[in-house]
């Protein structure tokens, strides 16, 4: 028998005889060992398939991007640390220094920080257009454009995209278009069935759904040709040195995701934005009930933006199913679903934010969206802190816009403590005036 220590890191376990699990394991190691000394050499060609260390992959992780790919119907998925690494690695496979990216101007706060930051910093420019102006974007085009970016729904105000209008743009300009499907997920909306090439996902909301983990994914649709005009696309069309001088265009193709094998040979390798196997684990449990999850959310998110729609308290309330909203239409033609977020301006004004906030006790003051508890943020003053009154008005929204993520508790309750809360509000500016 081997000492102690040996039998603590040994005995049990035996990488090539599997213990058959009904559930995906946590395959919690950093390394991999090479049954052989040609192994390793063929596995870091990218001659062999196999695992190699878990910056670029890790056996849960890798059933979490399968799953997420046949989710979308993509070729494969690339799954990173956070939703902020998946945009950041998608957009950098595409654009280089001296290259160039459209994107919507209704962005989450962190992507447009991204584009408008550290990308500058890059060399890579950006330029933010208006998402429901199509000859915003035709306009916004240029030679080194390599991507038009945007969101299927958009946050705080549960904003609806024309995917296909968008991607007809793109396609013109020979650029392929990216959509954030974080808010909708496949459950209520699938890109590559309205013309987009890729899709980026922060998991940590909807898709793991319970608040747990950080992660985030890209799928590739499988359907933008690299090939078509090979001289804007050098990253693929020509010898790739990492591998052989492989050309990964001609190796991989659309259908081995030539684009993740570079985003994750190249990106993932050199900036590390990996995923643990515990949060991969956390996610798959996650999307195991998304569909229904997403079902129970979009019921209830009805019910409360009719509350609210009838409620004096709310002045105007921002989602697709409010009366008079502009997305109505957009949201018939794209979602089986609603979003599970929504905004609304309360009428007692500014002033009145922290005493209505605080009020309430199914929902949670938190910065985040997505989760199976019922989540409120006051958007001026957090997430959207550095936005002056012009900038949130062309983001749609104000300083008295407060954001609701509807979870799983019963709608009845999250409308009766939005109720107590308008009537606290009320009692507390009553009290205050007289
Ligand atoms: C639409 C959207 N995309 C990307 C991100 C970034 O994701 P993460 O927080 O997982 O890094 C967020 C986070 O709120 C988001 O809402």
């Amino acid at each position: 028998m081997t000492g102690l220590s040996t039998r603590q890191i040994r005995s049990g376990t035996s990488p090539s005889r599997p213990q058959n699990p009904v559930t995906v394991p946590i395959y919690q190691t950093a390394a991999y060992e090479f049954e052989s000394w040609e192994a390793a050499r063929d596995i870091f060609a990218l001659r062999r398939k196999d695992n190699l260390y878990s910056r670029t992959g890790n056996p849960t992780q890798i059933i979490l991007e399968e799953r997420l790919a046949a989710l979308d119907e993509g070729v494969a998925a690339l799954a990173t640390g956070s939703g902020q690494s998946a945009v950041a690695v998608a957009l950098l496979a595409l654009a280089k220094q001296g290259e160039h990216i459209v994107s919507s101007n209704t962005l989450y706060g962190g992507t447009v920080d991204l584009l408008t930051d550290t990308f500058r910093d890059f060399g890579i420019d950006s330029t933010l257009v208006d998402p429901a102006d199509p000859e915003a974007w035709r306009a916004a085009i240029r030679p080194e454009t390599r991507a038009l970016f945007a969101e299927s729904i958009g946050n705080p105000t549960a904003s609806i995209l024309d995917i296909r209008a968008l991607a007809d743009i793109a396609h013109e300009a020979g650029v392929p278009l990216i959509i954030d499907n974080t808010v909708a997920t496949p459950a209520l909306l699938r890109p590559k069935e309205h013309g987009a090439d890729f899709v980026v996902y922060s998991a940590t909301k909807h898709l793991g759904g319970h608040g747990t983990s950080l992660a985030g994914a890209i799928v590739d649709l499988g359907t933008f040709d690299f090939g078509a005009e090979p001289h804007r696309w050098p990253q693929f069309t020509k010898p790739y040195p990492r591998v052989g001088d492989v050309v990964l265009w001609e190796r991989f193709g659309r259908g081995g995701s030539a684009f993740l094998v570079y985003a994750k040979t190249k990106l993932v390798h050199d900036l590390g934005p990996a995923l643990s196997p515990y949060n991969a684990h956390q996610i798959l449990l996650g999307v195991e009930t998304l569909d229904i999850r997403l079902a129970r959310q979009s019921s209830s998110t009805a019910a409360v933006v009719a509350f609210l729609d009838r409620h004096a308290g709310a002045s105007t309330v921002h989602h697709p199913r409010a009366t008079g909203s502009p997305y109505a239409g957009l949201a018939d033609r794209y979602l089986e679903g609603t979003p599970s977020i929504l905004s609304f301006d309360l009428a007692a004004g500014t002033e009145a934010i922290p005493a209505f906030v605080n009020a309430l006790e199914h929902f949670t003051l938190a910065a985040n969206i997505g989760d199976a508890r019922s989540l409120i943020i006051h958007p001026a003053t957090t997430t959207h802190s550095h936005f002056d009154d012009a900038q949130l008005a062309s983001a749609g929204f104000s300083a008295s816009t407060l954001r609701l993520s509807i979870g799983l508790e019963d709608p009845e309750d999250l409308m009766a403590d939005l109720k107590q809360a308008f009537e606290f509000v009320e009692a507390f500016q009553r009290n205050q005036k007289g």
